[in-house]
């Protein structure tokens, strides 16, 4: 299969199991058949457009749209079941960029297009397991107004740098700290599953970090501070703060193979109000 239908049938589907659904079942079952996705006609580059959704996931108006709950109220089913929506949204929304990356930059090396669909195939079993949290918690998946918050930077990402340090170095690296600080609060209110899903998702997006600090690196001249690179290829709407949550996790970061200078500099950004 060509990356470019892969990425297509996903940006493109218009119901949730055409997104969800891997047009690469078999490699799920056998990673190692990976790299006999064949990249021969990657295309011309597609400009940022809305994907398609089914009219049940569709983005809700501004006035609808409700903030995530504070964590002190996640002792309310109701309140958890809001915050996993929430949060399974995000991971469609990113999916659906990433799926548009690959449409988007067609000349970015090899390394760079088989890391993004292996990252894809991590965002659709995310989605996956959130929406299985979503019912668990007597609802549906689409009950609650979704935002499109990750969606409005899109357009403002005009290459694989700036790409890397938005995507994974911004949204994903925020959830270094997110993931744990969720994965604590839902324990203390005896919700296992959506803990051990938060543990799950923290382990992942480790790799998806070292994925953009690798190509951060790669995008950055010999001798000159990748940090310095991240920070400004920042795209519009896609600010320092977003790439951290409250509580500071140097060890994730380090784990996630960033550098000290990087973690550093980070430790400095003042912190955003929580994920959004
Ligand atoms: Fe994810
Ligand atoms: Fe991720």
């Amino acid at each position: 299969m060509e990356i470019r239908d892969f990425a297509e049938q996903i940006f493109f589907a218009d119901t949730l199991e055409g997104k969800l659904t891997n047009p690469a079942a078999a490699l799920m079952s056998a990673p190692h058949l990976l790299p006999s996705l064949t990249d021969e006609q990657p295309g011309d580059a597609v400009d940022w457009q809305r994907p398609s959704r089914p009219p049940h996931l569709e983005i809700a108006s501004k006035r609808k749209r409700k903030r995530i709950p504070r964590a002190e109220s996640l002792h309310d089913p109701e309140m958890r079941a809001r915050t996993l929506h929430a949060f399974g949204n995000h991971e469609l929304m990113a999916l659906e960029m990433m799926a548009w990356a690959l449409l988007a930059f067609p000349n970015a090396p090899r390394g760079f297009r088989m890391g993004l669909v292996r990252i894809i195939l991590d965002e659709q079993e995310h989605t996956r397991l959130y929406i299985e949290r979503v019912q668990a918690m007597g609802a549906e998946f689409g009950d609650f107004p979704l935002n499109d918050h990750f969606w409005r930077i899109a357009p403002q990402i005009k290459d694989p740098l700036t790409w890397v340090c938005c995507m994974h170095l911004s949204l994903e690296q925020a959830n270094l700290d997110h993931a744990p600080f969720y994965e604590r609060v839902f324990r203390s209110f005896d919700d296992h599953g959506a803990a051990d899903l938060m543990k799950q998702i923290f382990t992942d997006e480790l790799m998806h970090v070292r994925f953009g600090g690798h190509w951060l690196r790669h995008y950055t001249p010999d001798g000159e501070s990748p940090f310095e690179n991240f920070i400004t290829h920042l795209p519009k709407w896609c600010e320092p703060h977003r790439a951290r949550g409250l509580e500071f996790n140097e060890d994730g970061r380090r784990r996630a193979g960033l550098d000290e200078e990087f973690i550093a500099r980070m430790a400095e950004i003042e912190t955003s109000p929580g994920p959004s």
